[in-house]
């Protein structure tokens, strides 16, 4: 009869099985599926896996610290944190174009972890979070289309690896329920879905370091206050981004002439169709608030009351 705990007993141990005295090698990116194969394989065969952490700079405030933390500290795993922050940054510089900014982050997502993963020897077993919905959505349907084109941290065709999927039969509820299973904190449980290209398509245009900065705190403002307000569980995805216009603004009896934020609030089933979360008047406005106040170069908070279609969740 199936129960979680079966699942689990029963999955670590086809894991050793299959890997015997080998090493394994897992990319986390902090989401859900990676960090449960992660934490799964971890308790099934536990130093022989090796996990790498990519930080592409494009990350929310506070992630990076709170996967290395998560997982090197809490679980006692081995996580090589790769900061490759500069590299990503070069060569956005200049690229305004959303498609573009996808392909080229997505690139160099694999490169990094082409060179990255050669540098450590005898890894033979990539292990990957790969759900049941993933493989029955490779049809040729819309969606999958969509998100084929959405899927820019995939790993290269001609990989030297051997794959490991444990949770390609689950849902993603599934995953959620074995991740509370094995221990995993709720905020990654249950973490709202974030795009691969991270905060680059969140600023609008062309990608710097100081518009990074302002997307970064004002989403660490509203995701502050959504949690405050209990709202976090209803949201399907609630984020700030920074469109690149400037407008006027006053502060003290000095005119001001800064940038203006965008809140996103969608609620969803599947991400596919979604509707703008109606928010209370006086959370968005304690979100308006602090924004203008907290972030330097902030002015103005604008509101996304568009539903998808025909707006996307994201701006980009
Ligand atoms: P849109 O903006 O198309 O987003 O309504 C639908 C869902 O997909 C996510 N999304 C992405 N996920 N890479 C990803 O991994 C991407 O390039 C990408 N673009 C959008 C979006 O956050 C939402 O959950």
């Amino acid at each position: 009869d199936w129960s979680m705990a079966n699942f689990i007993e029963l999955e670590m141990k086809k894991i050793r099985e299959k890997v015997g005295d080998k090493q394994v090698l897992c990319a986390l990116s902090g989401g859900v599926d990676s960090s449960v194969v992660a934490v799964l394989i971890h308790k099934a065969i536990g130093d022989q896996l090796t996990c790498m952490f990519v930080d592409h700079n494009l990350n929310r405030k506070g992630e990076v610290e709170q996967v290395m933390k998560t997982f090197t500290e809490d679980f006692d795993m081995k996580v090589i944190k790769i900061d490759a922050r500069e590299r990503f940054m070069n060569k956005l510089k200049g690229v305004s174009d959303p498609e573009q900014k996808r392909k080229i982050i997505g690139n160099e997502f694999i490169y990094v972890f082409d060179e990255e993963s050669s540098k450590l020897k005898d890894m033979d077993f990539l292990a990957q979070g790969t759900l049941y919905t993933d493989i029955i959505e490779s049809g040729t349907t819309t969606a999958q289309t969509i998100k084929s084109h959405h899927n820019v941290g995939g790993l290269p065709e001609d990989m030297k690896f051997e794959l490991i999927e444990p949770l390609n039969t689950l849902f993603k509820d599934e995953v959620r329920a074995l991740g509370l299973e094995l221990g995993l904190p709720e905020e990654i449980v249950w973490r709202q879905p974030f795009p691969g290209p991270g905060l680059g398509i969140r600023v609008l245009g062309e990608v710097t370091e100081e518009k990074l900065e302002i997307v970064r705190e004002a989403d660490y403002i509203l995701r502050e206050e959504i949690k405050k307000a209990g709202l976090d569980r209803d949201i399907w995805q609630y984020f700030a981004v920074l469109p690149d216009i400037r407008s006027v603004g006053v502060m003290g009896d000095a005119r001001t002439y800064d940038y203006a934020v965008g809140i996103r609030a969608v609620t969803s089933i599947d991400g596919m169709t979604s509707d703008w979360a109606r928010i209370p008047w006086d959370v968005l406005e304690k979100i308006s608030v602090r924004i203008v106040n907290e972030v330097k170069h902030v002015n103005r908070v604008l509101y996304d009351i568009t539903s998808k279609p025909p707006a996307t969740i994201e701006w980009e």
